[in-house]
């Protein structure tokens, strides 16, 4: 897709790693600035795992495609500090075309009905709420700009299926779905598509730390632990970053101009059982 995106403009928030870095520098490669944003402390309430990463050299790798870079830290909890970094988004660039909601968290290993309040709230904040920030703060220039857009929601296969032990998170992403189906019908007329992107279990650190709750939950070895989260995949294999990037990248491309308000399923199957 080299050069496709040129002149274009993106955001991708939760970018320091795993998905999001990969679909920035796939974006990147396309031709596409891009304004990159994470979480600027490790530790937040109710997650086990650190959360961020070398936002910085995310953007080195962004510009060495010939493209503009913006990094920023923002927690998409925060009505201010996305707005912020979508002004500064527009002040660097002068637009943004596209939108990719990646930023999120897993937390879980219990029942619903034993979930603290704060694991419920956090959930919603980050996954669903947060996605909702950035639309609010980005969409109204995109349709000032007249030019159409992009818009893409990094859900979950948990967006379809229920998933034990995780009902927050499925919430969450469930939730997701709506804003992505409503968005289409609401955007269509100023041609911007509003799409999900669908993943199984992607080797992220995201996952990598569930594999370890899963391992000292049940006394088993990482491996073990490893091949027993892929039990409902059809296909015995992790989706790798990249992968879930060239999702990204289809539902950017001109060859997806009427494709809107879809969930893009890249889920090993999951969801065909
Ligand atoms: N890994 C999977 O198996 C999988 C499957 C389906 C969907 N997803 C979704 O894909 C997206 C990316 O996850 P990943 O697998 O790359 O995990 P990851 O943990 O490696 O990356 C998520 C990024 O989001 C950032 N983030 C978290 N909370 C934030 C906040 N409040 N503000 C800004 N940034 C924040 C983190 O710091 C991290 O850099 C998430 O929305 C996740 O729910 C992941």
């Amino acid at each position: 897709m080299a050069g496709t995106l040129a002149g274009k403009a993106a955001l991708v928030t939760g970018a320091a790693r795993g998905q999001g870095r990969a679909i920035a520098l796939a974006l990147a490669e396309a031709g596409a600035d891009v304004a990159i944003c994470d979480v600027g402390a490790a530790a937040m309430e109710t997650v086990g795992y650190a959360l961020g990463g070398a936002l910085g050299e995310v953007a080195q790798a962004i510009e060495a495609h010939g493209v503009r870079a913006l990094a920023m830290a923002c927690d998409v909890r925060d009505m201010a500090e996305v707005e912020a970094f979508v002004a500064a988004a527009l002040e660097a660039f002068g637009r943004i075309d596209i939108i990719v909601n990646n930023a999120g968290i897993l937390t879980g290993g219990r029942p619903a009905h034993e979930l603290d309040e704060a694991m419920w709230t956090t959930m919603i904040d980050v996954n669903l709420t947060g996605a909702w920030r950035v639309v609010r703060a980005a969409v109204p220039h995109m349709i000032a700009k007249g030019e159409g857009g992009r818009i893409v929601n990094i859900a979950s296969v948990a967006g379809h299926v229920g998933t034990p032990g995780y009902a927050h998170y499925c919430a969450s992403k469930h939730g997701m779905m709506g804003l992505t189906r409503a968005m289409a019908g609401e955007l269509a007329e100023h041609r911007i598509t509003v799409n999900a992107l669908c993943p199984g279990l992607v080797d992220t650190p995201m996952v990598a730390a569930a594999t370890d709750d899963l391992a000292a939950a049940r006394g088993l070895g990482v491996e073990e632990a490893y091949e027993l989260q892929l039990t409902p995949h059809l296909i015995k294999e992790k989706i790798t970053s990249e992968q879930s990037a060239a999702a990204v990248m289809y539902l950017v491309s001109e060859a997806a101009r009427v494709v809107t308000g879809s969930a893009l399923m890249i889920d090993a199957g999951w969801s065909a059982t």
